[in-house]
């Protein structure tokens, strides 16, 4: 069976940004593929780095996440990013094969960069992650990544990686492919581009039911209409776009563009009608959270899928160091 491998940094709880551009393709794929899904907590330290605890007490709740939207702990292997030492290793092999100049070039990483306040300083961790996410895709022979968009670069990376590797060394690694989901990025609640934790306009999977009306009650619409009456706009309305992504009575949606267009109404509707799609999406997923609340029972899960992986990594760095002619003792 082919493998998937995905993951997330445990730096706080998923949202419904990771929920469109990843975590659905997962759940959809995870019968007819062996799937991995690392919870990256290395990576999360390359800019936490100063907040250990944080990175620490998100591992579980990012695990959780993912089985409360349906990811199934006896199909899916889960693993502690941290407790696989041959990723390591083989990030500092291929680090070799990439130049400081090309990684500099990666959109993801300049974005996040510049977020991040690392343009004049950045910590080598950090500016070489995307070398490492190669190797934790690489390390486990995954044939298939489902990412949001955002990730794509570095998937280009890891197949470039791979094919150097393999051209210099000899075919040993496998060279992946992205998969991404069907809203490949989700515009945030303040109508930023992108949903995200630290822009802080973002719905969490673990939402409260009041806090999750809260939000939703105060998005951001059309700037220019100011009354009922006036006529708005649905193009790039972050509440026509969640209506469209969200809400499965399209019947509905059609009816409130037609009326939204022509004044007829009002905002308080339009909101109270995604947020009934929206709690209807969350339902299933808070039921699996609380069946899932056990950490003792969540440690169990990852202890399990970090122990197969790391056989499976074992393997896999036998390979690479008997392709690097290193001296086996
Ligand atoms: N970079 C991903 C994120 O920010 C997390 C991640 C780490 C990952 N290693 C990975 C994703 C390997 C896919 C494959 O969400």
């Amino acid at each position: 069976m082919k493998r998937i491998l995905t993951g997330d940094r445990p730096t706080g709880p998923l949202h419904l940004g990771h929920f469109v551009g990843s975590l659905q393709n997962r759940v959809e794929l995870q019968n007819d593929y062996d799937t991995y899904i690392l919870i990256a907590d290395v990576q999360a330290l390359t800019d936490n780095f100063e907040k250990p605890e944080k990175v620490r007490d998100n591992v579980l709740q990012v695990l959780q996440d993912n089985i409360a939207v349906g990811l199934d702990p006896e199909k899916v292997t889960f693993i502690l990013q941290s407790a696989i030492p041959q990723t390591a290793e083989l990030t500092v092999f291929l680090a070799n094969l990439i130049s400081v100049n090309k990684l500099g070039h990666n959109p993801t990483v300049k974005t996040e960069m510049k977020q991040k306040g690392f343009e004049d300083s950045v910590p080598l961790g950090f500016f070489m992650y995307p070398v490492s996410q190669a190797a934790d895709i690489a390390i486990y022979d995954a044939n298939l990544v489902p990412v949001g968009e955002d990730q794509l670069p570095h998937i280009e990376v890891a197949r470039q990686l791979v094919r150097k590797f393999n051209g210099i060394y000899g075919q040993t690694l496998v060279e992946p492919e992205a998969k991404v989901g069907s809203v490949s990025r989700l515009v945030g609640l303040d109508n930023n581009a992108k949903m995200s934790k630290s822009l802080n306009n973002a719905i969490y999977l673990n939402e409260s039911s009041e806090s999750l009306k809260q939000k939703v009650m105060s998005m951001y619409t059309d700037p220019n209409r100011v009354r009922a009456t006036d006529p708005g706009k649905v193009e790039g309305n972050p509440v026509f776009i969640y209506h469209d992504i969200f809400n499965k009575n399209k019947a509905e949606v059609e009816d409130l563009k037609e009326r939204y267009i022509k004044g007829r109404v009002g905002d308080v509707e339009v909101k109270q009608k995604l947020l009934a799609s929206l709690e209807e999406l969350m339902e299933p997923i808070s039921s699996r959270r609380q069946k899932y609340s056990d950490q003792t029972v969540l440690t169990e899960i990852l202890h399990e899928g970090t122990k197969k992986a790391y056989a499976t990594a074992e393997g896999v760095i036998d390979r690479v160091k008997d392709a690097m002619k290193l001296l086996r003792l």
